[in-house]
């Protein structure tokens, strides 16, 4: 028997109009907990992300022997502190370790665990069990760990760590941030200097992130090193707000007639903020505006207008990393602009939360717009007049990108429509409905 749930997602009455913030960051959230927790002594965290994916993160770091002291504030965020196992390690958790839908707590716990002498099972839902891990497993058994069952793609996984970890220089397969995380932090208590490089730059904030926690990195074009053995010590973080969930009002700003909107405090990081250019190359009224670096995170302001003509524009490889995790609802304001929008080169999008690539094309054919993948390349045919038809119903599949994706017709559009499973937008931005609902009051 199902029990899945359907939510109505009305119009919203009135445009987006006004300043709003967006919750912490989720990338640098994981990073500030899990490093807090490796870290001797006590760091001070605050505009943590309270979300289903950073709260598996913290309760793994609690289970591993980390204290953690992070009460909710009133603007939502979690602040406090975490005193971390430091030299002494991990402890040995009783239980497997359920790290939710998170795939960046699995991953990076991965590299964590490594190099201690302990055995820690990790698993997840139903979608995370799906996910593919052995890109993580391959370089840190290149390392010295092991892992079992041998050779296993998915999670379930147990963690065999090793204090005898040594460096590697690696090539990794894929632009993917959560591997390159995995490594260094492993070779952080490795002997020697262990390197990757990816085909394209990924996401950097380890590398921004480590130094200040007391080890020092090296970041060069698509590579990254540390040299070990360090230790990671405590250290206070300021985290910016999310540029991902940021992506959401500022394409609901877009497609909805009359709206203008500020999103303030928001994380300005060039790897993190490409759907800013692709928008502004689709002809968006969308303009950034820097305020200030939280440690060595830029932020500041995204501010959108409502642009009633838009076009296609192509994505070239190279930036697919860059906005990997806004392709969903990129996608959907590209069925708005005249003419192709193709983003070449999108093959993670299989292996994400749900197959992304296959579920864009399901949604917006349910809109009635052409999408196609030639190869690993999406193709969307832009209708400048798209309007949704009554009664539609779209699956999120347990999906929060693809939740809030498809929202946006409803909210945006002229006509209601029913998500299934909406309630997955807890994974990275539990207030999300409250949030636009206000801004077009
Ligand atoms: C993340 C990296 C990306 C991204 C994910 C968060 C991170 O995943 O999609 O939402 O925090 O390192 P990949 O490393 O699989 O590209």
């Amino acid at each position: 028997m199902s029990n899945e749930t359907i939510t109505t997602i009305r119009p919203l009455q009135a445009p987006l109009d006004g300043t709003t913030h967006v919750p912490g960051d989720k990338s640098i959230s994981h990073r500030a907990v899990l490093f807090a927790a490796m870290a001797e002594g006590t760091s001070s965290l605050s505009g943590v992300l309270d979300s289903e994916d950073v709260c598996a993160s913290i309760a793994a770091t609690k289970a591993l022997g980390a204290k953690v002291d992070l009460t909710k504030q009133e603007d939502g965020s979690l602040a406090g502190s975490i005193t971390g196992w430091g030299q002494a390690g991990p402890t040995q958790p009783q239980d497997a370790i359920d790290c939710g839908n998170s795939g960046t707590t699995a991953r990076l716990l991965m590299g964590i665990l490594a190099p201690w002498n302990i055995r820690v099972t990790l698993t997840g839902d139903s979608s995370l069990q799906r996910r593919p891990m052995r890109r993580i497993t391959a370089p840190l058994m290149k390392m010295g760990a092991r892992f079992e069952p041998e050779g296993q793609e998915t999670l379930p996984i147990t963690v065999c760590g090793t204090d005898q970890l040594h460096a590697i220089s690696y090539d990794a397969p894929m632009a993917s941030a959560q591997l390159k995380t995995a490594v260094l932090l492993a070779g952080v208590y490795a002997q020697g200097t262990t390197t990757l490089r990816e085909p394209s730059a990924s996401r950097n904030h380890t590398e921004l992130m480590l130094p200040e926690f007391g080890v020092p990195t090296t970041a060069a074009d698509r590579s990254a090193s540390v040299t070990g053995p360090e230790y990671l010590k405590s250290a206070d973080v300021v985290v910016p707000g999310d540029p991902s969930s940021a992506a959401f009002l500022a394409s609901a700003a877009l497609l909805k007639p009359k709206s203008h909107v500020v999103i303030e405090n928001v994380s300005l990081n060039t790897a993190r903020i490409g759907f800013t250019r692709t928008l502004e190359r689709m002809g968006a009224d969308i303009s950034v505006h820097y305020s200030g670096a939280a440690g060595k995170e830029p932020y500041g302001a995204i501010e959108v207008r409502y642009t009633p003509v838009l076009r296609g524009c192509e994505i070239p490889a190279d930036k697919i990393a860059s906005i990997v995790d806004e392709i969903p609802v990129l996608s959907l304001v590209a069925a708005h602009a005249r003419g192709v929008t193709i983003f070449r080169e999108v093959s993670e999008l299989r292996v994400k939360e749900t197959d992304r690539l296959a579920e864009i094309i399901t949604g917006l054919e349910k809109l009635g717009v052409d999408a196609w993948v030639e190869g690993n390349d999406l193709f969307i045919e832009g209708q400048p007049d798209l309007a949704s038809e009554p009664g539609l119903v779209f699956e999120s599949h347990g999906d929060h990108r693809l939740a809030m994706t498809w929202s946006l017709v409803g909210l945006c559009g002229e006509e209601p429509v029913d998500i299934v499973d909406f309630e997955s937008v807890a994974v990275s931005y539990p207030q999300f409905l409250t949030d636009i609902e206000r801004l077009a009051k």
